[in-house]
């Protein structure tokens, strides 16, 4: 580390691999993984959240990072790959949240699988954006998101986000999201 003409010290430039079919990082600082037994709270139907934890308790999502000072000006990155599988007939979501400060956005780059992003605001508005290979997903500041697995393979995005954003849980544990995505019939339901 050296001083640059700025106020801040000079960060070495690094580079990782990623693998964009298994949706993994190697070599991750750190490996967030959310089980069923981790989703308490978040379904519709307790019941069938239950049997899942007695059953084998499946992931439902992996978060891959690199430590990256969580500082204005750096940029947060990670690979997310979500799990497919039911709730009932409630699609594997994640958590979601808010950002901590709000007024901050996020680009999620869906590589492979199909599902949606859900996304709200404070004041009530919800929006389900289809995520798929290719395709991008810009969260606006002020909208909580979590993305929601409608398919038979792994949903998996890379995401990027201001380095000081920080994550608040808790709103959306208290209130969830107006939405849910079930799959009914074969048919997606958004309701
Ligand atoms: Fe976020």
């Amino acid at each position: 580390m050296m001083d640059c003409n700025c106020r801040h010290k000079i960060m070495m430039p690094w580079s990782v691999d990623i693998d964009l079919a298994d949706g993994t990082m190697r070599e991750p600082d750190r490996v967030l993984v959310r089980r069923a037994s981790d989703m308490e709270g978040y379904y519709k139907d307790p019941a069938a959240l239950r049997d899942l934890i007695g059953q084998d308790d499946p992931v439902h999502y992996e978060v891959f990072e690199k430590q990256i000072p969580e500082q204005y000006g750096q940029l947060l990155l990670c690979i997310s790959k979500l799990h497919p599988g039911r709730v009932g007939d409630e699609c594997f979501m994640t958590k979601g949240h808010y950002h901590t400060i709000s007024h901050t956005a996020e680009v999620y780059l869906c590589i492979r699988g199909q599902g949606y992003m859900l996304m709200k605001t404070a004041d009530g508005q919800c929006v389900a954006e289809p995520m798929r290979r290719n395709r991008m997903v810009y969260v606006p500041p002020c909208w909580a998101h979590r993305s929601v697995n409608t398919g038979d393979e792994p949903l998996i995005s890379f995401c990027v986000y201001p380095g000081d954003a920080g994550h608040n849980y808790g709103d959306i544990a208290q209130q969830g999201f107006p939405k849910r995505v079930f799959i009914r019939d074969g048919r997606e339901v958004i309701e």
